[in-house]
């Protein structure tokens, strides 16, 4: 009361009552102000991420669960270009190369059964299983006889153990 030099008495409680009105008022408008900000929600750029994710998030599961399925097996065509290739698309590190006849000939006579064997243990700059210890040995058969087809071999692909 002392803030507002008031003529009277009871103009004096009039300006104190329009002056709280007034006060409230601008409370009012300034909690409004102050929650504005949040109130256009996919310009933060966090929040625009989230609703991203979100919008997304269906297709992100389903490409998942192709990627898991995708780890099952695999044709030998497809463990070639994904492992072996490395070197025997290009005969790197002095391995046979894929379509390389002569160079397949005398590994060819060892049959399917012991190129998996051979294969699977490594030898010289072969790496037992081309590097890759988790391809089943179903895989790498597929994959050497993928190899061993386009080389002069007429293997026939194993079938899926059950
Ligand atoms: C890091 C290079 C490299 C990778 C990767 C690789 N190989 Fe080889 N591979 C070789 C080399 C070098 C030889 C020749 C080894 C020798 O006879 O001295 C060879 C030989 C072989 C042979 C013949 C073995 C024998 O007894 O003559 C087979 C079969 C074979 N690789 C299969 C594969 C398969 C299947 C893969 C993929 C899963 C693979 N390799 C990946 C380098 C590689």
């Amino acid at each position: 009361m002392s803030l507002v030099k008031l003529p009277s008495r009871s103009r004096g409680s009039a300006s104190i009552l329009v002056l709280t009105i007034l006060i409230l008022a601008l409370l009012g408008v300034a909690a409004l102000m102050a929650r504005a900000p949040s109130a256009p929600r996919a310009a933060d750029p966090d929040v625009a991420a989230e609703q991203t994710a979100t919008a997304i998030a269906p297709v992100a599961r389903v490409e998942m669960a192709k990627a898991a399925v995708d780890t099952g097996p695999k044709t030998g065509e497809q463990i070639v270009t994904a492992i072996c290739g490395a070197c025997h698309g290009t005969g790197a590190a002095g391995a046979p190369k894929i379509g390389d006849k002569a160079a397949w000939a005398p590994r060819l006579a060892l049959g399917l059964d012991g190129l998996v064997k051979s294969a699977t243990a490594g030898k010289n700059a072969m790496p037992p299983k081309g590097g890759n210890p988790n391809l089943s040995s179903l895989d790498l058969a597929r994959a050497i006889v993928f190899m061993a087809n386009k080389s002069g071999a007429s293997f026939k692909e194993p079938a899926e153990k059950k």
